[in-house]
């Protein structure tokens, strides 16, 4: 009997990590049936359609066009409409990626209907339980039956919240499967061009966190810090819809057309590798970008006051400035006058996660065996 798979993705930071564990698992379809489904968590073309068309992600099996909401709208939205579609054709597991809440709502469903459920990137803990995304970390961990974890932390946390540790696998980090497999295509795009950028003469940020946008004053002061920065060298910033938003609520007087701080549309993922790839250092305050940067071996400033990544601290070029713009002004500043955290690639963060996923699914799911599974794989200490 064919094992029916039911990926479930919803955000912007979900389709990297879904696109390669498709891709591989779709090398056994005498074992595997796998179908995605898409809560609509997020809408924009820029922040979805692109990334499925980028990736060559073949169009969602189900798409709930969920959309926006509070929290418990959102995610008890994509509940009830996500029950419905396993009630009326279970699977026999239900893949989860990262910490929205499409994931959250996707591991409760499956728990509470007794289905198996995997979670693809467990185990990372912010420990500030004030990120909506940790307590979707935590929930999603607890219900699941098959933890993937990309980096050594994740192995401690788990064992420390008293999960089986054979439930356990250290299969690496399948956002960086994504990335080697795209980098020479995004290498060939001409967003510098476009732009009108050299390589190393311009910053690249991001922000969206709900902590540092969605507060009038928390907002207004990272950015005159990044203005400041600005002055120095040239800022890029491809505004999240989110941040745009909170941007026009609060009537911040930022002016984001000039030539030191420019602030575009959101970027699909190819272009917004390579701008990454080619900047002097990025600030950010995403997750997956400390782990790209890290990866690429590009200066990454987290304007956070923690991590849930702490490898890309630990041994990768990811510097914590916090999200005082003194500080953010002062770690900036360090950087363009030469003072750059060279770092190294953490483990298993080689481009073959997916395989080792699909490796232990086999056995776990079937009893049967990969062949070609690269050695190293599924650590369990
Ligand atoms: C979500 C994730 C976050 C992830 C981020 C990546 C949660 C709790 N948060 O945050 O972990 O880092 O995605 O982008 O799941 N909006 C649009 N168009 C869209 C989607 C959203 O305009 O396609 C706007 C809406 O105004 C919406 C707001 O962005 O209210 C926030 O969207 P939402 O999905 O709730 O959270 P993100 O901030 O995107």
């Amino acid at each position: 009997m064919r094992q029916k798979l039911a990926l479930v993705v919803g955000a912007r930071p979900n389709f990297m990590k879904a696109a390669p564990l498709m891709q591989d698992l779709r090398r056994f379809p005498d074992i595997f049936d796998p179908i995605l489904v898409h809560t609509g968590q997020h809408y924009d073309h820029r922040l979805s359609q692109l990334f499925f068309d980028e990736l060559k992600m073949s169009r969602p099996d189900i798409y709930l066009g969920i959309g926006s909401g509070t929290h418990a709208e959102q995610t008890g939205q994509i509940m009830i409409e996500l029950e419905k579609v396993f009630l009326s054709s279970p699977p026999d597991l239900v893949v989860v990626f990262g910490d929205v809440n499409s994931t959250l709502a996707a591991a409760v469903v499956a728990a509470k209907l007794c289905l198996k459920l995997a979670h693809v990137e467990a185990g990372l803990r912010s420990f500030d339980s004030a990120m909506p995304e940790e307590i979707n970390r935590i929930v999603t961990d607890r219900l699941a039956d098959f933890l993937f974890v990309s980096e050594r932390s994740g192995l401690v946390n788990l064992a420390r919240e008293g999960i089986p540790n054979e439930k356990i696998f250290f299969t690496g980090n399948i956002m960086i499967d994504s990335l080697i497999k795209n980098l020479e295509v995004a290498r060939k795009s001409d967003i510098l061009e476009r732009l009108k950028l050299n390589p190393r003469t311009y910053i690249t940020m991001t922000m969206h966190r709900p902590a540092n946008v969605d507060n009038r004053d928390a907002l207004a002061g990272i950015m005159d810090g990044i203005t400041r920065v600005s002055r120095r060298m040239p800022v890029i910033f491809p505004c999240h819809p989110r941040t745009k938003k909170m941007i026009d609520e609060f009537r911040l007087p930022i002016r984001g057309d000039g030539d030191a701080l420019r602030i575009i549309n959101p970027l699909g993922y190819l272009e917004f590798l390579k701008l990454q790839s080619e900047s002097k250092f990025v600030l950010t305050d995403s997750g997956g970008i400390q782990e790209e940067t890290t990866f690429l071996g590009i200066p990454c400033i987290t304007m956070r006051e923690n991590t849930e990544r702490p490898a890309t601290v630990e041994i990768g070029s990811n510097v914590i400035s916090g999200t005082d713009p003194e500080k953010i002004t002062r770690s900036a500043n360090a950087i363009i006058e030469g003072s750059i955290r060279t770092g190294s690639i953490p483990e298993l963060w080689d481009g073959h996660t997916a395989e080792r996923i699909v490796a232990v699914l086999l056995e776990k799911l079937t009893g049967a065996t990969a062949t070609g599974i690269p050695a190293g794989s599924c650590k369990k200490d």
